[in-house]
């Protein structure tokens, strides 16, 4: 996800040092959602200075201030400018492809979008057909074309006004966005609108506002409809010139006492955080809302009256403070990760699965498919919990393609200068994908002429640069240092990878759809199994938060979710922890367990189940009183037994389901002992050295 955030001054004189500090700030607090650029007024009439650096907000701020030329101290009485952070999901990290985005040389249409326009592709193979030639290989840009479009096939005279032009580029775009656009035929005007991706808008004035809501406005031109076959190569209908445009009420709220405009500044952003150190007065625009920004005024139009929606915008005070509102209404970021997975996994499948057909289509493999199948075998590469990851989906990947599978720590693996060949496949799993052993092991794959995959969560990363192919697994930014939403989201790609390799398998198609059928239910499963967190916080506060060890134990599919949730419980908690493979259980680990051991066993419904019940009757019989992860529906159970009762999915994916209560009793124990949830000690985000 991207940030986007602008800046209106009007009849509050500012100079361009304060704007551009005022957009460099905002994206700032935006950070987390990646990297960034921005676009002010330039000193000639209509004219826009964009400004674009990959990297952090102060790379961004060192080249503007490199800016000779540029005047910082002029001074502006009303004002326009739009910034943002790019979290890239089309088209590498790199200055062509950061926002704002514009329709022509001469930057009379510019746009920064949050969000994906999933038929970008067909609107600019129609747009490159009449003439419209792109600058990068974004999604957005193709929203800056399309207006522009729209405006050049209307004769002179028969202009439509900036909303109604906004309205019928909306009308073509499919997706999610929210959007705010700047034109130099409308100098001093903003609309931003949104469907699907959160926008709000910031006001603050001297004196208090007259009302505390915006009257939202219906009717006006219709925007045309796309014409199916449209009339000679236009993409649209022309807008009828017969329809009065778009009927502009006063708008009550920002008008003084004598009616006049009053001093006012606007801030426009993805989210509060960009917008609570300025003012707390905020305005929600809802999905579908336009909001016209002209002369100090702002208007809110709709294309049509929908009953189930409020007919004002409520001017709302924001009670949180900067600090809290970065992480929502959760207390952590962590927190806020774990709750995020029903959101993210979606994002992980969007675009990729098609649940009706029950096909998989990840494009970044597509060119190197054959190659794969073909391969000697597949080796897995990656550090803690994307190591876990790959143990997670070794199985689904070994029964589907039937290709050798070797899982590796990159650290062990180069530590044993293991044997890479030119036939061999070698997939890098790294959130970061910074992850310095993962990188090394990465250049030694390379020197060995095997065929590197990436799989990260970071576009424009080492690992995902320098692989031959990859798939972004799209999670989101990941803040807290303890990955959650990273892990589920790697496994969902992973075994995508695996789904895809296998489907010219026709002995594998039944197991294939019922894979896919259960990532159909994934994020409504996910909810469920969240819904188990009161639960959990009170078993962790009772019988775990002073516990000096935990044992977790589970085999097949549940090792690594063993793993998984051995790992969080030490990083989180500093409580010793152990994932233990229950089939070992009588090669040593069994010695450990007597009445004061916790024990969390997983035993989940899959083929295994019988085995792990043997395990179950190994670890009571020496008084040990396990903890049972095990599936709703499982009357098999003892009611002697604490449980805690999952949904159950098809075995290969019951892992991303059963891993939830250990990342959510991780998270209760750390908070119960008061450390650092977010930020653990010893810890970084990012291992960027051996
Ligand atoms: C996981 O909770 C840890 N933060 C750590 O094990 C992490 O998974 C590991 O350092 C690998 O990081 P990467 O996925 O960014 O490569």
């Amino acid at each position: 996800m991207c940030g986007i955030f602008a800046y209106l001054n009007y009849l509050v004189e500012k100079d361009r040092r304060y704007i551009i500090n005022t957009l460099l700030t905002g994206l700032s607090r935006l950070e987390y959602r990646g990297y960034d650029s921005l676009a002010v007024n330039g000193d000639k009439e209509n004219e826009f200075l964009i400004f674009r650096e990959v990297g952090k907000v102060a790379a961004l701020r060192a080249k503007i201030e490199s800016q000779s030329t540029l005047d910082m101290n002029k001074k502006f009485l009303s004002h326009t400018s739009m910034a943002h952070t790019r979290w890239a999901t089309h088209g590498q990290p790199c200055e062509k492809n950061s926002h704002p985005h514009r329709s022509d040389p001469n930057n009379e249409f510019i746009v920064v979008h949050n969000g994906i326009i999933t038929n970008y592709k067909e609107l600019r193979t129609i747009l490159e057909k009449n003439g419209y030639l792109f600058e990068s290989d974004t999604d957005t840009e193709c929203i800056a074309k399309l207006a522009k479009y729209i405006w050049d096939n209307h004769a002179k005279g028969s202009k439509p006004t900036f909303t109604t032009l906004v309205k019928a580029v909306c009308k073509e775009l499919e997706g999610a966005f929210a959007i705010i656009v700047k034109s130099t035929h409308f100098p001093d005007e903003v609309i931003a609108t949104r469907r699907g991706s959160p926008l709000l808008i910031g006001v603050k004035t001297q004196k208090k506002l007259k009302v505390d809501f915006v009257d939202v406005e219906f009717g006006g031109a219709e925007a045309p409809a796309a014409v199916a076959q449209p009339k000679g190569n236009s993409l649209l209908a022309p807008i009828n010139p017969s329809h009065p445009p778009m009927q502009r009420s006063q708008s009550r709220a920002f008008l003084s006492d004598d009616g006049m405009p009053q001093p006012i500044e606007y801030f426009l952003a993805s989210d509060p955080s960009a917008i609570v150190e300025h003012t707390k007065r905020v305005l929600y625009l809802e999905d579908g809302d336009i909001a016209h920004i002209d002369e100090g005024e702002l208007h809110i139009h709709r294309l049509r009256r929908d009953d189930n929606m409020s007919t004002m915008r409520q001017i709302q005070t924001l009670e949180m403070e900067l600090a809290e509102i970065m992480k929502g209404s959760f207390d952590h970021f962590m927190q806020k990760e774990i709750y995020e997975q029903p959101e993210s996994v979606v994002n992980t499948m969007r675009g990729r699965v098609n649940f009706d057909t029950r096909t998989v289509t990840l494009g970044g493999l597509s060119t190197y498919l054959a190659t794969i199948r073909r391969c000697r075998r597949i080796v897995f590469v990656a550090c803690g919990t994307s190591y876990h990851s790959c143990i997670a989906t070794r199985a689904i990947f070994e029964e589907l393609t039937e290709i050798p599978i070797s899982v590796e720590l990159a650290s062990d693996f180069l530590d044993r200068k293991t044997p890479i060949f030119r036939d061999d496949v070698c997939v890098f799993v790294s959130q970061s994908g910074e992850t310095a052993d993962t990188i090394l092991a990465l250049r030694y794959c390379l020197e060995r002429g095997a065929l590197c995959v990436g799989i990260t969560n970071t576009v424009g990363s080492s690992i995902s640069r320098e692989t031959h192919c990859g798939v972004h697994i799209n999670a989101g930014p990941e803040i807290g240092v303890a990955s959650t939403k990273a892990y589920t989201s790697q496994f969902i790609a992973l075994v995508m990878m695996a789904l895809q390799l296998s489907e010219d398998r026709i002995s594998k198609t039944e197991r294939r759809n019922a894979i896919i059928d259960d990532l159909c239910r994934l994020p409504q499963v996910i909810k469920e199994t969240l819904a188990l967190d009161n639960e959990l916080k009170q078993l962790s506060r009772e019988s775990l938060v002073k516990q000096a060890s935990l044992l977790i134990m589970g085999r097949g599919y549940q090792n690594a979710t063993c793993l998984e949730g051995a790992l969080k419980i030490k990083e989180l908690s500093y409580m010793h922890s152990e994932g233990i493979l229950a089939g070992e259980l009588k090669h040593g680990p069994l010695a450990l367990i007597d009445e004061n051991m916790p024990v969390i066993l997983i035993m989940t419904k899959d083929s295994l189940y019988p085995k792990v019940q043997s395990a179950l009757q190994q670890v009571t019989a020496r008084k040990g009183h396990p903890i049972i992860i095990c599936n709703t529906n499982d009357s098999n159970i003892p009611d002697k037994y604490r449980t805690i009762r999952v949904p159950q999915l098809v075995d290969c994916l019951q892992g991303l389901i059963t891993v939830i209560p250990l990342q959510l009793l991780s998270y209760h124990i750390a908070v119960a002992r008061g450390v650092n949830v977010d930020f653990p000690r010893n810890l970084a985000k990012s291992v960027t050295v051996e």
